[in-house]
């Protein structure tokens, strides 16, 4: 028996981001040049963030965030246990140490109770991560950020298009951080982008992502001639992904409608059925999602079969995924260096959670075979 095959994501690229990469490919400038600049302006006006800076992924972004603000050896930042492990990465990379919070059960983000007892004379920041795209309590952790003195960066990977209060992620806290990784929302294959309010701090985040080199490209008199005042990366968008990037924002608002459209459908579908809750559940009315994934949160019966739930759904062509695997300290670089540390919630979700999609590339009669793949599953276990 043949099944329609459906991938939990995959990127949507047309003719149209075909067409502009074949220009930017027959042009002469493959970086530094007018594509990266139109792509930060879309995203800027997208979100109404003041200054959009692109680079060369997320993770990059959060790092040169770190490294231009003076982080290392000696220094905190707090992260959420439940998120990938990029977001603990970027402190690490630094020399600075991640401290890691428990998640709500609720919504699997960080738990904002939480944050302030860990806090140090050696905390710097705090990162908050906005599971599936709900945001995380950001009301809350600004006020903690604020008390303290502290950097909120928000880890806005899975969060384009959602909103705190009708502001985008990512403007709520100092500065956020986007991911163009091919199953999210909008794709540029590789690349992410920082948006941010502080003319400063966007001038140093411009000025190191390309090696502390004071003249760009396009600003040098003399050409090749140019200073390095200060110690950068080389975390650049290449003028090709930036092509793509450009052609998708323009499809960003359907890519958006079309997952809040499956993620309602399949919902209604899944709702007050039995074996499993779903997240994200709705919080509150001030919370736009950016609806990334539905979380089927399995009951404990039914969790520890959950390996075989999923490869059942995948023989039947519906692809699934986990949100994330470990809790990020349990993995074993940081249970190495940091020994056990104890984040029950995040452990639990870690554990129980089979990822749905609900991405564009999907239509609303994909969730009712999806639902019914599930119903079908289940009945084997129960
Ligand atoms: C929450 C979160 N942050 C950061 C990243 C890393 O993004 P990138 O691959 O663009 O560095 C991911 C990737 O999935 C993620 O889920």
């Amino acid at each position: 028996m043949t099944f329609k095959q459906i991938p939990f994501g995959q990127p949507i690229l047309g003719k149209e981001e075909k067409k502009a990469v074949e220009e930017v490919l027959s042009g002469p400038i493959l970086v530094h040049g007018p594509q990266s600049e139109l792509f930060e302006n879309s995203f800027a006006e997208f979100t109404g963030a003041p200054h959009a800076i692109s680079v060369s992924s997320c993770t990059a972004g959060m790092h040169l965030i770190y490294h231009t603000l003076g982080f290392g050896p000696g220094d905190e930042v707090i992260v959420p246990s439940q998120t990938h492990v990029a977001t603990a990465h970027a402190v690490e990379l630094t020399g600075a140490r991640p401290v890691f919070a428990d998640s709500e059960l609720k919504t699997g983000n960080v738990d904002a109770a939480t944050i302030e007892s860990l806090i140090t004379a050696r905390t710097k920041a705090i990162a908050v991560v906005h599971y599936l795209g709900v945001p995380a309590d950001l009301e809350k952790i600004s006020e903690i950020a604020k008390k303290y003195g502290l950097f909120l960066l928000e880890d806005c990977a899975l969060s384009p298009g959602a909103r705190f209060k009708g502001m985008h992620t990512g403007l709520i806290g100092d500065a956020g951080c986007f991911s163009f990784y091919p199953v999210k929302h909008l794709t540029t294959a590789e690349g992410g982008m920082i948006i941010l309010k502080d003319e400063s701090l966007a001038q140093k985040l411009r000025l190191l992502k390309a090696f502390g080199v004071n003249r760009s490209h396009g600003q040098r008199t003399i050409p090749g001639d140019y200073d390095v005042v200060d110690l950068g990366y080389n975390y650049r968008m290449s003028e090709v992904h930036a092509a793509i990037g450009i052609e998708q924002m323009i499809k960003l608002p359907t890519f958006l409608n079309k997952r809040r459209a499956n993620f309602e459908s399949l919902d209604s579908l899944l709702r007050s059925k039995n074996g499993f809750r779903i997240l994200p559940q709705p919080v509150d009315n001030i919370r736009i999602s950016s609806h990334y994934c539905m979380g089927l949160i399995l009951d404990s019966e039914l969790s520890t079969n959950r390996t075989e739930i999923m490869n059942q759904l995948r023989v039947k062509g519906i692809g699934t995924s986990i949100y994330y695997p470990h809790p990020v300290p349990h993995m074993t670089y940081y249970k190495k260096k940091y020994g056990d540390i104890t984040c029950p919630n995040a452990e639990s979700i870690s554990n129980s959670i089979i990822a749905l999609p609900v991405g564009p590339h999907l239509e609303s009669s994909d969730m009712q075979i999806i639902a019914d793949g599930i119903f079908s599953v289940l009945s084997v276990f129960k």
